[in-house]
């Protein structure tokens, strides 16, 4: 007799290890109830799986055999591992179990980072449960959330309409946002979109059906998650092991350690590396728990190889005949959620599940219209808003596009000020211009050119505000290198703005892109062998650093012309301060639109009260005791 109720435990330990898993997240407008409805699940669900547990646990206290101490806190174990999995930041996870379904619930505080978190919480989510006030329906935000809910690749959708319990005609109102929801995201490419009348607050529809919406006979919305097919299978998609790190404790060992991203590995299998398709056999994959013969995809691996190939942090192992893409140019969804905006030609850190490397939006193709998904032309992407976009990364990077695999298609980029997650990306395809095009080698080179003139080249990039005298003392500067036999010139905002520059104004869409072509012509010109005066207001932090990152150490020599505003208002010797100051020019630095003053610049002129012939001496000083002249 005894035998039953050991079976029955065995079996249900069995059960939930074999037991499917849900991920999914909840969206929605602000108040929409999305806290409620989660706390609801995560209390209910507890109250059924104890009830399972306690009943389970008296039985087996009662039969004796496996005596009090069967650690059913296992069981969520499993569910913790899931954790260390996809591109996580910020975002809580939520668990929890039925006896049919295991859940995870990507939970996102916070009302206004919604679409930060959505996407960044989402990487790996079935499913999205959209809340809507039921009487509000369907809004611009529904809408936004949805569209990133298709962009992000997440195939079922739970049209929530909650607060039913507030409204009166509920059977007309709930098939009126069903109506409304189904017509706009007929074209979302869902697999499922379920609509379920609910009150979160009651539980009504929630767990349990309902006797106040008794008009309603469709699922419950835990039956729904219960039954909803589970997501791709990442075990059938081509071998990815993004490496996280490698492991070289002694001279003997040394192996490749991440999670697997898609796929399966068996011992003797050849895997090759991604970005230099070098090959190799696998010798062991080694695991806190011993050495397997097979894995597969979610699991943390070490793999060690028959053979030394290099493959460092970042790198891909991957099935030799399903290579990833390699490349640093890609056209990619962006999805932004910064308060500043994303302005193509400002570089950012892109990073994707191990690897990461500056890099530049290059192109922004178009915004997407959130209410009629229309493709619109813009200059940049602001909070929350949607785009395709062109990226060029400074290093290449291996990836999948993002249709065809989630966890090696996708990015986040980073503010390098901030340190900040910006925007997610989801790559559709790579930009072949890159690969078509290598760089051609001179015979004559930057230093030939060099030697020939004498000098160091090098680009002194006088920064500061409009009339703090940047331009003077370039121009002072020039004259004495001049006279003394050295090959200059001088770039000048005003100048420049009269040819190459002319389509440019002073927003900061266009501020960043002055910035950026002038950073390429002074490259250019160091190239030539030339001592390059740049004089730009240059008044932003992330292009300055931009323009000193595409030259070598010691080229690149940032003079901070640090003149106080009063005093360049005092001045204004092109009659602007004056103007601006009435509102007559907008976008004018230092009034309404800011200056970031240089942290660690080469040389910080200080500027009040002094003679230009003082400060140039100091900037002369300077470059005479490294050597530049
Ligand atoms: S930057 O900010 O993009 O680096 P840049 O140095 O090219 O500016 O040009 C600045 C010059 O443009 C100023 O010296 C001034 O003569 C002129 N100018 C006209 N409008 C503005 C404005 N709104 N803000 C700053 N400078 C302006």
């Amino acid at each position: 007799m005894t035998s039953e109720p050991i079976a029955d435990i065995r079996g249900f330990l069995a059960e939930q290890e074999q037991k499917t898993l849900l991920r999914f997240l909840t969206c929605g407008s602000v108040d929409d109830g999305k806290s409620t409805l989660i706390g609801r699940l995560l209390f209910d669900t507890k109250l059924i799986f104890e009830d399972q547990l306690a009943a389970l646990e008296s039985a087996s206290r009662k039969h004796g055999t496996l005596g009090d101490d069967i650690d059913l806190a296992l069981l969520v174990d499993g569910l913790e591992a899931e954790r260390e999995q996809g591109i996580t930041i910020d975002v809580a996870y939520r668990f929890f179990s039925t006896p049919k379904r295991k859940f995870i619930v990507a939970d996102t505080p916070g009302h206004e980072q919604y679409t930060r978190n959505m996407a960044t919480g989402a990487s790996t989510a079935d499913l999205a449960v959209v809340l809507i006030d039921a009487r509000k329906g369907v809004l611009k935000q529904t809408r936004r959330h949805a569209f990133i809910a298709s962009l992000l690749g997440i195939r079922h959708v739970v049209v929530a309409v909650n607060k039913i319990d507030l409204i009166d005609d509920q059977q007309a109102a709930f098939a009126r946002i069903s109506a409304d929801f189904a017509a706009f995201a007929g074209d979302l490419g869902f697999a499922t979109i379920m609509p379920i009348p609910m009150s979160a607050r009651y539980g009504d529809n929630v767990s349990t059906r309902s006797q106040a919406l008794g008009w309603y006979d469709g699922p419950t919305l835990l039956e729904h998650l219960e039954t909803v097919p589970v997501g791709e299978d990442l075990a059938q998609k081509p071998f990815r092991l993004p490496v996280q790190y490698v492991n070289r404790p002694n001279l003997d060992f040394r192996g490749f350690c991440g999670t697997i991203a898609s796929g399966t590995v068996r011992q003797g299998d050849a895997v090759a590396v991604a970005k230099s398709g070098k090959t190799s056999t696998v010798r062991r994959i080694v695991t806190q728990d011993g050495d397997l013969a097979q894995a597969g995809a979610g699991q943390a691996v070490t793999l060690v190889l028959e053979d030394e190939v290099e493959v460092s942090r970042g790198n891909m192992l991957v099935a030799p005949d399903h290579r990833p893409v390699v490349a640093d140019q890609f056209q990619a969804n962006l999805v932004w959620f910064a308060e500043a905006p994303m302005i193509p030609g400002r570089t950012y850190i892109l990073r994707t599940e191990t690897d990461q490397a500056p890099a530049t939006i290059t192109a922004l193709k178009h915004r997407v219209d959130v209410n009629s998904f229309a493709q619109e032309a813009a200059k940049h992407l602001d909070l929350n808003e949607v785009g395709v976009v062109n990226v060029s990364a400074q290093a290449p990077f291996a990836f999948d596009p993002y249709g065809e695999n989630r966890v090696t298609g996708a990015f986040v980029l980073i503010d390098r000020m901030t340190n900040a997650t910006v925007g997610a990306g989801m790559i559709a395809h790579e930009l072949r211009r890159a690969s078509n095009v290598h760089w051609q080698a001179m015979d004559v080179n930057k230093s030939a050119r060099a030697e020939l003139k004498h000098q160091k080249p090098v680009v002194l990039w006088f920064t500061g505000l409009s009339g703090s005298g940047k331009s003077t003392i370039a121009n002072m500067l020039e004259k004495r290198l001049f006279a003394e036999g050295r090959h200059t010139y001088t770039l000048d905002g005003d100048n420049v703005r009269h040819g190459l520059n002319r389509d440019l104004g002073f927003t900061e869409d266009d501020r960043v892109e002055n910035i950026r072509r002038v950073g390429e012509v002074s490259k250019l010109m160091v190239d030539a062998g030339m001592i390059v005066l740049v004089s730009f207001i240059s008044p932003f932090i992330a292009e300055r650093r931009m323009a000193r990152e595409l030259l070598e150490d010691g080229e690149f020599v940032e003079v901070f012309v640090d003149t106080p505003f009063e005093e360049c208002a005092r001045r204004d010797p092109k009659g602007l301060y004056a103007k601006a100051l009435r509102g007559e020019i907008t976008n004018f630095t230092g009034v309404d639109s800011p200056y970031e003053q240089p942290e660690t610049p080469e040389i910080h002129l200080q500027a009040l009260g002094r003679s230009v012939e003082d400060l140039t001496d100091e900037v002369e000083a300077w470059l005479k005791a490294r050597g530049y002249c």
